[in-house]
C-alpha cells in the first residue's frame, strides 16, 4: 500500500557565526554563562544583508532534491513555512519557485511560526493522500536576526537563521511520514508578537518604526517556557498514542529547537534519557519554523538516524500553535 513517505532532506545555515561572547562585546548586557545555563544557546549563524529567506530555502530544498533523486521539474507542490518571507506579496514560496526553476509547481506560504514545518507537512499530508498532487517539497526557512530588536537581551539572545526542507511523495519503501498533528489556541498567542507591517498596527512609517513594531516582541517568557512544555509533552504523546507507540519506544526527538531547559524538563518528567533528544539549538538558537527541519536533516547526514529507527518531532510556537509528527526512519 501506499503511504507518505520521505524521500530526501536537506539544510543550509549561513556561515557567519555569532557567539554569546561576540554579544557581549557589541555591548549588548548580558554574559555566556548567562545565555548558556538559561537557554542551552552558545552562538547562533547570521544571515548576511543580502541574503534573504529564499535564497537559504533554494539552497537547502536542492540539497533534499538531491538526496530525493529527483529534479526540481518534478515537484508538484511547495509549501514554505516561514514567518520572515522575502516580501508578504508574493508569498515566500514564489520566490523560492522562481529560484529553484519549478514553474509546474503551486505554491504557498504557511505562518505556523515554530511550529511552521510541521504544520506544512500536515497540510503536503492532506494534499497527497488525496492524491492532488504527487511530489511535495515542504520548507522552513527563516531570517529571524532582521526582525529581533538587538537591544533587547532577553529575546535577541535566542534566535538565528537557516532553512530546512524535505520531499515527500506516496511511496511502498523508504522513510515514512506515519503521521501530523496541529494546533491552535488564538486566543493565548498575543505574547510572541510581530507587529510591524500587520493591519493591525500603522503601516510600516516612522512611526511605526520609532515605536519598535518591526521587531519580534516576547512578553512573559516565563510562562510562554511553561506553556511549551505542557504542549510539548502532549504533543509527544499525542503523536505516540495516535500511533500505537509507547514513548519508550521512540529512538529519536527532534523537537523544535527552543531552550535546552524545556527539553531536560521533559526528560525528567516524561522519563525519556536526554540523549535521546537531538539538539542543534547550541550551535544555532531558535530559527522557528526552520528548527525542526534542520536538525532532521543534520540527524539523518551524520548516520544518527538508522533506518527503521522511529522519530518524534514535537513542536511549539507563536499563535499559539503546537503538534507533532512521527517518523519511522
Ligand atoms: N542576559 C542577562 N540577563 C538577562 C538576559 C540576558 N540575555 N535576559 C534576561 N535577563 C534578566 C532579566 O532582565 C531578569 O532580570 P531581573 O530579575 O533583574 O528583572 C532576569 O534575567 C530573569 O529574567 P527571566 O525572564 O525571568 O529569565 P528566565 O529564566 O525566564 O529566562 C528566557 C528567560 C527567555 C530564556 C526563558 O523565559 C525562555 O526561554 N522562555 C521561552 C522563550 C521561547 O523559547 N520562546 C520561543 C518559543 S518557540
Amino acid at each position: 500500500m501506499e503511504t507518505i513517505r520521505i524521500l530526501g532532506t536537506g539544510s543550509y545555515v549561513p556561515p557567519h557565526i555569532v557567539t554569546n561572547d561576540d554579544l557581549v562585546q557589541q555591548g549588548l548586557d548580558t554574559s555566556d554563562e548567562w545565555i548558556a545555563k538559561r537557554t542551552g544557546v552558545r552562538q547562533r549563524r547570521v544571515a548576511e544583508p543580502e541574503v534573504t529567506t529564499s535564497d537559504m530555502a533554494c539552497i537547502a530544498a536542492q540539497k533534499a532534491l538531491d538526496m530525493a533523486g529527483i529534479p526540481a521539474s518534478q515537484i508538484d507542490l511547495i509549501i514554505l513555512a516561514t514567518i520572515t518571507p522575502d516580501t508578504s506579496c508574493p508569498a515566500g514560496a514564489n520566490w523560492l519557485q522562481a529560484k529553484l526553476n519549478a514553474p509546474q509547481a503551486v505554491s504557498f506560504d504557511v505562518t505556523a511560526a515554530c511550529s511552521g514545518f510541521v504544520f506544512a507537512m500536515n497540510i503536503a499530508e492532506q494534499f497527497l493522500k488525496n492524491r492532488t498532487f504527487r511530489k511535495v517539497l515542504v520548507v522552513g526557512g527563516e531570517v529571524m536576526t532582521r526582525v529581533v530588536d538587538w537591544n533587547d537581551r532577553g529575546t535577541c539572545v535566542l534566535w538565528g537563521d537557516g532553512a530546512g526542507a524535505a520531499v515527500l511523495s506516496l511511496g511502498e519503501s523508504g522513510p515514512e511520514l506515519l503521521s501530523t498533528h496541529i494546533h491552535s489556541d488564538g486566543t493565548n498567542g498575543q505574547n510572541l508578537l510581530l507587529p510591524g507591517g500587520g493591519s493591525r498596527s500603522t503601516p510600516i512609517n516612522h512611526e511605526s518604526v520609532e515605536k519598535g513594531l518591526h521587531h519580534l516582541r516576547m512578553i512573559e517568557g516565563n510562562m510562554i517556557f511553561r506553556v511549551a512544555v505542557r504542549y510539548f509533552m502532549e504533543s509527544i504523546k499525542e503523536a505516540a498514542e495516535h500511533n500505537r507507540i509507547a514513548v519508550e519506544q521512540v529512538d529519536w526527538f527532534i523537537p523544535h529547537q527552543a531552550n535546552i531547559r524545556m527539553f531536560q524538563n521533559i526528560s525528567q518528567t516524561m522519563n525519556i534519557p536526554m540523549e535521546k533528544f537531538y539538539l542543534t539549538l547550541h550551535k544555532y538558537g531558535n530559527i522557528s519554523a526552520a528548527s525542526c527541519a534542520i536538525a532532521l536533516d543534520e540527524a539523518v547526514r551524520d548516520g544518527s538516524v538508522r533506518d527503521g529507527q522511529l522519530i518524534s518531532m514535537p513542536v511549539f510556537g507563536g499563535g499559539l500553535t503546537w503538534g507533532g509528527a512521527m517518523i519511522r526512519w
